[in-house]
């Protein structure tokens, strides 16, 4: 079962060509774990990930620093190893501290409609990020990445999804004033475009395949397209959100909570950023949620019986979970009474370490489960009612979302955060721009000072005209 799933994962991104049979390998095209001897792919190995990136494990202090800086327990990710490694975030928590700017930079690849429960986790994540620390939230949209790396996918095909994705994510709850969503095959331009010369410049040949595992075969369209990705760390990205005085811009680092598979991406533009004096971006990296079939598989949007899907009914969740959740539990009752559950092995129990919120209950859980006193089948029952509550929260909002506010998160515009409230803000210089077009959408996506003026100009008198439409429509309701 487990290399099916894999293999359908697979033919989406087809770069198997460094990929070795046994070996586990995790990189933006492929994750797959070691496959033993017995065929059976095992669970990512995610220590040795952590060394062979050269990243850093989430530590306890790290933790009890987190909270000390923003007065705010940790999110429950954080707290069981879910989000469980990172690059420099001890800085981003320096800089929170002293009041000083940054951002938050995230992304999807738009390649299916259709959104599982293991997409939505970096989004959760990044959301609870955003209203911890109260900063500019970017997310790409990877249009151009997916027809690259897919043999069958049209521009149209890809470009079609951006909508509906971006209409899931606004779903997740993000706050419009401080979140700008882009697609890259719009966006390209101006100051982007600049940034990703500055970085492809930066990049030879040997060092993409080194990165990558690219070889002679592989299409130069996707040995260009780190730099797309790389470049949107950079907050000189974005002369609508910080303006366009490099001088300050340039010293604005991103933030990126990203699932562990896209750190490649990021080692890279720390190099480059560290050469050009850019700020070298930071990461915070998520493990990845099991496919129903269990450790060492991979949810997939095309097969349905991997993944609960956002758009599931409560019994579509209840059958799959039911159907196909990979237990942990023994045999036979019997068995299972005398030496308990694995709790570890079981995707039911897994599922709830992402989604129960409760630490004290999934304590419980755990060891009613081990010691055999709960049986699989109502630990199922726990799991149906946490996803079904999930997943339903999640289709409310997303009844809510029209055309018209994915056309607000994706215009570009000034946004407007607050940062740190108890630390001094360091307010990064708008600066008048010479080149100045005279309409918002410039060509360049430069906005001068009296363009920002005007858009917050246009935007106090939108807030007022609301304000009166309700009063009115409040009057007529109570006078009727
Ligand atoms: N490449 C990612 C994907 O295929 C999308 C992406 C772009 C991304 N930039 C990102 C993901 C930054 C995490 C962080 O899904």
């Amino acid at each position: 079962m487990a290399t099916t799933i894999n293999a359908v994962a697979l033919d989406e991104s087809p770069i198997p060509e460094h990929i070795s049979k046994a070996k586990q390998t995790v990189d933006p095209y492929n994750v797959t774990g070691e496959v033993g001897d017995d065929g059976v792919m095992k669970a990512i190995d995610y220590t040795k990930l952590v060394e062979e990136f050269g990243t850093k494990l989430i530590s306890t202090e790290l933790l009890e620093r987190f909270e000390k800086v923003t007065g705010k327990k940790p999110h429950r990710f954080l707290r069981r190893g879910i989000v469980f490694s990172h690059r420099d975030f001890e800085l981003i928590l320096d800089r929170y501290e002293r009041g000083e700017p940054f951002f938050l930079y995230t992304g999807r690849g738009p390649s299916s409609d259709s959104v599982h429960v293991g997409h939505t986790i970096p989004f959760e994540f990044t959301k609870w990020l955003q209203d911890t620390f109260d900063v500019p939230l970017v997310i790409m949209l990877t249009d151009d990445e997916k027809f690259l790396f897919s043999e069958k996918r049209t521009i149209e095909e890809v470009q079609g999804y951006c909508s509906s994705n971006a209409k899931d994510i606004i779903a997740i709850g993000f706050d419009p004033a401080k979140t700008f969503i882009f697609s890259d095959f719009e966006f390209m331009g101006g100051a982007f475009y600049r940034n990703v010369v500055r970085l492809s410049k930066c990049i030879t040949l040997n060092q993409a395949r080194a990165i990558f595992g690219f070889n002679d075969s592989t299409n130069i369209g996707r040995i260009h397209f780190g730099s797309i990705q790389g470049a949107t760390s950079w907050a000189s990205s974005f002369p609508h959100i910080f303006g366009t005085d490099e001088k300050t811009t340039t010293q604005i680092p991103a933030l990126i909570p990203c699932a562990i598979d896209q750190d490649p991406y990021f080692r890279m533009t720390r190099d480059v950023s560290a050469r050009i004096h850019h700020a070298k971006p930071s990461l915070i990296h998520a493990k990845f949620l099991d496919a129903l079939q269990g450790p060492g598989t991979k949810m997939s949007a095309s097969v349905d019986e991997s993944a609960i899907f956002m758009k599931d009914t409560p019994n579509q969740i209840k059958n799959k979970i039911n159907r196909y959740a990979f237990s942990g539990g023994k045999v036979t009752v019997e068995e299972h009474r005398e030496k308990g559950g694995d709790s570890t092995a079981d995707v039911s129990f897994q599922y709830l370490r992402f989604f129960l919120e409760d630490d004290g209950e999934l304590e419980r859980i755990r060891v009613s489960y081990e010691s055999g006193e709960m049986l699989t089948g109502e630990l199922k029952a726990i799991c149906i009612k946490e996803l079904q509550s999930y997943v339903a929260a999640f289709q409310e909002r997303r009844a809510k979302v029209d055309d018209a506010a994915v056309g607000l998160f994706m215009e570009r515009r000034p946004l407007q955060w607050v940062g740190n409230a108890h630390a001094p803000r360091v307010v990064p210089v708008v600066e008048k721009s010479g080149d100045g077009a005279d309409t918002a959408e410039g060509g360049d996506g430069k906005l001068t000072k009296n363009q920002l003026k005007k858009l917050e100009k246009l935007k106090q008198i939108e807030v007022k005209k609301a304000l009166k439409a309700k009063e009115k429509e409040e009057q007529t309701v109570t006078a009727e």
